[in-house]
């Protein structure tokens, strides 16, 4: 067995461990419902169906959605994102979107631009990720049929103003789809209030859930073509994938075992509360920040000390490489945390560390203050070494 780290801060790349429900939930789900859900009438391959239902209803409850048949399940956030992106945009189409895109959203874009379907506007954010709603609106044109924004950014941990950005994209006839990557379980999601008709989530950050689990939710009203189809065990006899949802967008055999996993994750995260998870990350970034801030030679990424965001800290150094940081951190003291680009190299020329990448630490639902306190002796250690 692999020599496992002693501290973990790398929940913005997926939360580990899982509380002990998600993996009992998995092994029963194995056990006694490991038949193909909505295939075959035969008890198990109901029990199978019925788990993917009660996972549904969780998500539903999470989200505000009334009808939880109109969220799928998908393998991450990525295949979500390109569901929703290739599924709604039309030729012609302009989208905006904001340079705190990950490139789950910035690529399936830049693909359609090149192909010559759509044209993109990137709104580009203040250093810290706080975007300015006027440049926003600025960016509309009469052509703009979609809005994509990352609701919290995964290099500075800063929080978008959903129901603004809603408010401007309804305004204008475009459709909003947010990124919900970072915030789903840790930031109050609510799809009616918040105007948001297209949400992708992955199932296996801070929703607790394992990788290989993640949801789209379409509103009702919305068109999406299928990116893929198949069997879907219902209206067989037909050449067209279904109009019925979610088998609209969930051909071929589910990931029911994740999604047994999932379903205990939401639950758990709903016991908790979104708003205590929340307090305690805000928390810990803090403390962070603040011990961070007593080290000469580090810049702090994102939202200043006091100001909203999630459990994401990054930093820079003036005199050494982020990915020799982490690096040490890893081998030297057991920590694991994220450096280079992290898949977003416009949120890093945003906050203007595209030449050096940074080191980003994400506390999650069982890392302590005391942790907390030996990540910043570490990095203390590591950069005042002479
Ligand atoms: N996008 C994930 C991250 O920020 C994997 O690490």
């Amino acid at each position: 067995m692999p020599q496992l780290p002693t501290i973990y801060l790398d929940h913005a790349a997926t939360s580990w461990p899982k509380p002990e429900p998600v993996w009992e939930a998995m092994k029963k789900a194995l056990d006694e419902e490991g038949a193909n859900p909505g295939r075959g009438g035969h008890r198990m391959a109901r029990e199978a169906g019925k788990r993917l239902m009660r996972a549904r209803m969780a998500l539903a409850e999470l989200f505000h959605i009334s009808n939880p048949i109109h969220i799928a399940f998908t393998m991450n956030t990525t295949m979500a994102l390109n569901m929703a992106i290739y599924g709604f945009v039309k030729q012609g189409d302009h989208v905006v979107a904001t340079s705190m895109e990950h490139n789950s959203v910035r690529r399936p874009l830049e693909q359609l631009q090149q192909r010559g379907v759509i044209s993109v506007t990137y709104v580009e954010t203040d250093r810290d990720g706080t975007l300015n709603l006027k440049q926003l609106e600025q960016a509309m044109t009469v052509r703009t049929r979609l809005v994509i924004c990352n609701h919290s950014s995964n290099l500075l941990g800063s929080i978008m103003p959903i129901s603004d950005i809603a408010e401007i994209a309804h305004r204008h006839g475009a459709k909003l789809l947010v990124d919900g990557a970072q915030s789903a379980g840790l930031l109050p999601i609510d799809v009616k209030s918040h105007g948001i008709d297209m949400l992708a989530v992955p199932g296996h950050k801070a929703l607790l859930g394992p990788q290989g689990t993640g949801a789209l939710y379409i509103d009702p009203s919305m068109d999406v073509e299928p990116l893929i189809q198949g069997g879907t065990g219902s209206h067989s006899e037909e050449a067209q994938q279904p109009h019925t949802r979610p088998d609209r967008y969930e051909a071929g055999t589910p990931n029911t075992i994740g999604v047994a996993g999932l379903e205990a994750g939401v639950r758990w995260v709903l016991n908790e509360s979104v708003q205590n998870i929340y307090t305690k990350e805000w928390e810990l970034s803090q403390l962070i920040m603040e011990q961070l801030s007593s080290i000469s030679g580090l810049r702090l990424l994102g939202p200043q000390l006091g100001q909203p965001r999630t459990g994401i800290v990054s930093f820079v150094s003036d005199s050494l490489d982020s990915a020799a940081i982490a690096h040490q951190l890893d081998r030297e003291f057991g920590i694991a945390v994220r450096a280079g680009y992290h898949c977003t190299p416009l949120a890093h020329q945003t906050a203007g560390t595209l030449g050096q990448g940074a080191v980003r630490a994400s506390v999650g639902w069982n890392t302590t203050e005391q942790q907390v306190d030996e990540y910043v002796k570490a990095v203390r250690a590591i950069c005042t070494r002479d």
